[in-house]
């Protein structure tokens, strides 16, 4: 496909770009029926699989058991290698035995080769030579099964040619596709697979529809589809009560799920007679994944409880990196803050209205035509300038980079790409030429090592003019976005690097450039400093790299309603920095609608608002006093509750907990709460039920587990699980609960960014349980360097309650780290009784502490404690 063809319902113009483009309009993106791999993998059945297990062949050699598969009868033999991957991770390989091309096989994503635990032995996997089936042994909750190949006269399903619209994907190749059957026993309830706008648990697909993993630019997407988005994780977790289980399928071409829950007959003994057998329903889910290319590489996490699902994608993928601390406060943007001067004045509207912030963003008119690395040369004369003021109120500034680099041989970063020969090329060896925001444009091949490093390179302060230390960076379009070509992406007969067509790999394009950025702000503080990249497209592994965010929603309450489950189905896929644009991108949100969505936003991991261009300006303080207040107050609870934000990421980037955690990840047998999405939980601790409605007076909230305690998060009334009820709420703040039996480290009060809060004091919020116990924890460390990693400059303290003394002490001896940092408050919720005397011991003695009581609440107040928040030390309660 040359840049050339226009797409069939989509004229678009660079100078207009927008132009033409219909909101939630699906017509210029495939349905199922119009794939030709997914029309052809629909005529093959799961028990008419023409392939046969090669029993002889079978043979172990260093920990992999090989066994043969053949068609029998095009005699095609395929290669199965099954692998047991250390922590209980079944790895299945299935590739041509002697391909005519070698199929590509996605380099990058896994952290490392994963280690082979042992021999996998006759106990892992039975194969069912006749029925091309295999089960896993260890647990017999997975039955795997293969498909056929189909061949047809003429092209009718696509196989060398396949047209939509006007556009032709010409297949150099052939046909390729590959397929898996998956049946998972007595679940019914899955899972994962973003990116989608829909719900989290996911649906039954119907028999001829899909939940489509293919990266593209969806402005104003549908929601509750089943259609791809810009990013895709195929990874999909299944869960009941007993045993939670994930499918990772390792593949970066376009993907389909279908999904369909049926229940399956068993019989069984009857206890009270024995021999009696009955039938029973049990549920079962069959999950068929479908690939346009490459090689059935599947891991089998097998967990057996959610947390050990998550730690084995960990193990494969990595963990989320750890942010600095400023990218976890709020975050200003617009498409686009006009120059210098408007920078300056929303800036300092943020100072004269009380709000902090922490992070100026400039989107794509802060350049010179749309040129990345360049500035404009009238709206941003004196960008150093800009930044140093930016630097004085000590805060940061994100710019925009995106993949299109526009065709201009006067441009630097043209000229050098195209001499170099980094970029993507057509299905005729020439650049591929295609419009994105500068018009005419040509793409980088990140997917080539050395593009990738001449990109990072481009960061470095010497390189990138008017650029200092406090600017990061935003990776946007890269699905890629290319406005005249199918689906508004690149064709997949365009050619990257060591010849491989983008169909093998389309779904890495922006997993690579956001490595790639990365590296580059890395080095360019020589190895020093935390990297911050947000990017639009992402991969399994894209946490690695830095956040994500769900791109151009639109200022309605379905779009804030649906951001939870987006989000949640993010988070259970490793990416826990994930937000959504607050207040929606397109169209002009109501004020109501504008304050719950900056409360639902200060409860989400990365919290940014955004707005397109045309829309009304929406700066906090544009609303009325009454709705300015209402925003401050929930900026400025997301600042106080930073040391648990940083601690939730602490330790997602070090034991892959979830920041933000379905229900069903923290109340694994609690049934009620599976389908659950419009609550979750931040961390084990917090219980947050966003207001999604408008007028809404009360809201219908599950308490979750038998025996729990929840407190109100700002009035500390208590309410005990298992209960679901209806909580009044008013425009002042979203419902917060805090878990019995936690405790939540806070800062006292808030500055104008996080930088400015490094010394302010803690406090401690202890929520003790039915049993009159608590415990937390807090993280801290210099908040940007990579000390934390290399030199073990952290520290890590654990804070337990029990037998009525609060303790705090080192949970990770290897810490370094010191803060001079005062406890000053300790807030204990739910003590029965008011003591008699409150003693504090700590490295200085031994001192009588003053407090309040109130009855009422059983709440005790110490709010004059000067404890060291890093320092060893005990508060007894008498
Ligand atoms: C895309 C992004 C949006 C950005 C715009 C202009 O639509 O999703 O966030 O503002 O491009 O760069």
């Amino acid at each position: 496909m040359t840049s050339q063809e226009s797409a069939p319902n989509l004229t678009v113009q660079a100078e207009d770009p927008l132009e033409g483009l219909l909101l939630e309009d699906k017509s210029q993106f495939k349905t199922c029926s119009q794939i030709g791999f997914y029309r052809r993998q629909k005529l093959l059945h799961p028990d008419q699989s023409p392939y046969l297990a090669q029993l002889d062949t079978l043979k172990t050699e260093n920990g992999i058991a090989t066994l043969n598969i053949i068609h029998q009868r095009t005699k095609v033999p395929l290669q199965l290698q099954v692998i047991a991957v250390e922590g209980n991770i079944v790895r299945l390989k299935i590739k041509e035995l002697s391909p005519l091309k070698p199929r590509y096989e996605v380099p990058d994503v896994l952290v490392k080769e994963p280690t082979t635990e042992r021999e996998p032995a006759e106990t892992d996997i039975k194969v069912q030579p006749d029925k091309s089936e295999a089960t896993l042994k260890s647990n017999g909750s997975v039955t795997i099964r293969t498909r056929g190949t189909v061949t047809a006269k003429g092209d009718v399903f696509g196989l060398w040619k396949e047209k939509f619209g006007d556009f032709v994907d010409i297949k150099a190749h052939g046909p390729s596709s590959v397929g898996l059957d998956f049946t998972l026993h007595g679940f019914e309830n899955v899972y994962g697979l973003p990116e989608h706008a829909d719900i989290h648990c996911l649906k039954d697909t119907g028999e001829n529809e899909a939940y489509r993993l293919y990266n593209l630019d969806v402005y104003g997407y549908c929601v509750y589809d089943k259609m791809g988005t810009y990013g895709s994780v195929p990874l999909l977790l299944a869960h009941k009560p007993s045993y939670t289980c994930g499918i990772f399928w390792l593949n970066a071409s376009e993907t389909l799920v279908e999904i369909h829950s049926k229940a399956a007959l068993q019989s069984h003994l009857q206890s009270n007679s024995p021999d009696i057998r009955k039938q029973k329903a049990v549920p079962k889910m069959d999950i068929r994944w479908m690939s346009e290319s490459g090689i059935v590489d599947v891991f089998l996490l097998l967990g057996p409880m959610p947390q050990n699902v998550f730690n084995q994608y960990a193990q494969l993928t990595g963990t989320q990196i750890l942010p600095p601390l400023f990218s976890l406060g709020y975050h200003q943007c617009r498409w686009n803050y006009e120059d210098e001067a408007d920078v300056e004045a929303v800036d300092s509207g943020f100072d004269e209205h009380n709000i902090p912030y922490d992070v100026f963003w400039l989107d794509i008119e802060h350049t010179d035509g749309k040129r990345y690395f360049t500035w404009d040369p009238d709206r941003f004369p004196d960008p150093v300038k800009m930044q140093n003021k930016l630097r004085e109120k000590r805060r940061k500034l994100v710019v925009i980079s995106d993949p299109h680099i526009k065709v201009d041989p006067n441009y630097t970063l043209y000229a050098e790409a195209n001499e170099r020969g980094y970029f993507v090329k057509d299905r005729e060896m020439q650049n591929f030429e295609g419009s994105c925001w500068p018009g005419v444009s040509s793409y980088i091949d990140f997917t080539n090592p050395a593009a990738r490093e001449w990109y990072s390179s481009q960061f470095s302060l010497d390189k990138y003019k008017n650029a200092t230390d406090i600017l990061f960076v935003w990776n946007d379009m890269n699905e890629p976005s290319v406005f005249d070509a199918p689906e508004m992406t690149m064709p997949k007969d365009a050619v990257h690097h060591q010849g491989w067509e983008h169909r093998d790999l389309h779904n890495l394009y922006g997993f690579y450039q956001q490595m790639s950025t990365s590296d580059g702000l890395i080095q360019r503080s020589g190895g020093k400093e935390r990297p911050f990249v947000l990017t639009r497209s992402f991969f399994a592994g894209s946490q690695r790299y830095g956040a994500v965010w769900t791109g151009d929603n639109k200022a309605e309450w379905k779009y804030l309603k649906i951001s939870v489950p987006m989000l949640l189905s993010l988070s259970v896929t490793g990416i826990a920095f994930c937000g959504a644009d607050v207040g929606g991108f397109v169209g002009d949100p109501d004020p109501e609608l504008l304050v719950r969505w900056y409360q639902a936003g200060s409860f989400q991991p990365f919290f940014r608002g955004h707005a397109m261009q045309g829309t009304k300006r929406r700066e906090p303080w544009l609303f009325g006093e009454e709705n300015t207040l209402l925003i401050r107050k929930a900026i400025k609870e997301r600042y106080t509750l930073l040391p648990y934000w940083y601690l939730l990421f602490y330790r997602a980037y070090r034991t892959a907990e979830l920041v933000m955690r379905p229900l069903w990840v923290e109340f694994s047998k609690y049934q009620d709460a599976f389908a659950l999405e419009s609550q979750y939980m931040l961390g084990n601790a917090l219980l947050v039920a966003p207001v999604l409605d408008p007028g809404v007076k009360s809201i219908d909230v599950l308490f979750p587990g038998t025996g729990e305690y929840w407190y109100d998060f700002r009035t500390y009334t208590l309410v005990k699980g298992p209960h679901r009820q209806k909580v009044a709420v008013t425009l002042e703040e979203i419902p917060v609960f805090q878990r019995g039996g936690s405790i939540i480290p806070m800062r006292t009060a808030v500055g104008k960014s996080t930088a400015w809060m490094g010394s302010s004091p803690y406090e401690l919020h202890v929520a003790l349980d039915r049993k009159g116990l608590a415990v937390g924890e807090l993280y801290v460390d210099d908040g940007y360097s990579l000390q934390y990693l290399h030199e073990h400059m952290y520290s890590h303290r654990r804070f337990t309650f029990s037998k009525n003394v609060l303790r705090s002490s080192s949970a990770d001896k290897e810490g370094r780290y010191t803060v001079d940092c005062i406890l000053e408050k300790v807030y204990i919720i739910g003590l029965k009784k008011s003591p008699s005397k409150v003693t504090a011991h700590c490295s200085g003695g031994k001192k009588t502490m003053e407090f309040t009581y109130n009855n009422q609440l059983c709440l005790l107040s110490l709010e004059n404690l000067s404890l060291q928040v890093c320092a060893d030390w005990e508060i007894h309660i008498a």
